[in-house]
């Protein structure tokens, strides 16, 4: 699997939501690089941490996004916050697992982020940049 090179089509209009995606995406390559490389020395504590700062980034991108969307009254808030939930229980999961060693990251997980991430930025998040732009007209 290849490292996300960002496409300048994903952005959403949103100055602020597009750094947070791009970041998001970097987040995502070091975790990747962790997780398939082999010449690390402690490869495991390097998948713990940037899991964990994965998650924490998770948290704080939602809590952005839905504060928006809860600033500019967007009707489809509901549906898209549940879709942040149900992926972030999949990484807290997932996190968990590795604090307790029960489960190695592996590329299964990594394509599921990748294409949950790439996924969920092109439509839902799209869908919301395309209200942005319509309050602005
Ligand atoms: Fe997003
Ligand atoms: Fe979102």
């Amino acid at each position: 699997m290849e490292n996300i090179i960002w496409d300048p089509a994903w952005n959403i209009g949103h100055a602020e939501i597009d750094k947070q995606h791009q970041k998001w995406v970097e987040i995502f390559n070091r975790l990747r690089n962790a997780v398939l490389s082999e010449s690390d020395e402690k490869p495991d504590e390097v998948q713990r941490t940037t899991l964990k700062e994965m998650l924490e980034y998770t948290h704080y991108h939602f809590d952005s996004e839905e504060k928006l969307m809860k600033e500019t009254n967007y009707s489809e808030a509901h549906g898209h916050w549940r879709l942040h939930k149900e992926f972030d229980k999949t990484v807290y999961e997932k996190y968990r697992g590795l604090e307790g060693n029960a489960l190695i990251l592996n590329s299964d997980l990594l394509s599921l982020m990748k294409n949950w991430l790439l996924g969920h930025i092109q439509t839902e998040d799209q869908k919301f940049g395309q209200y942005l732009s319509s309050l602005s007209i």
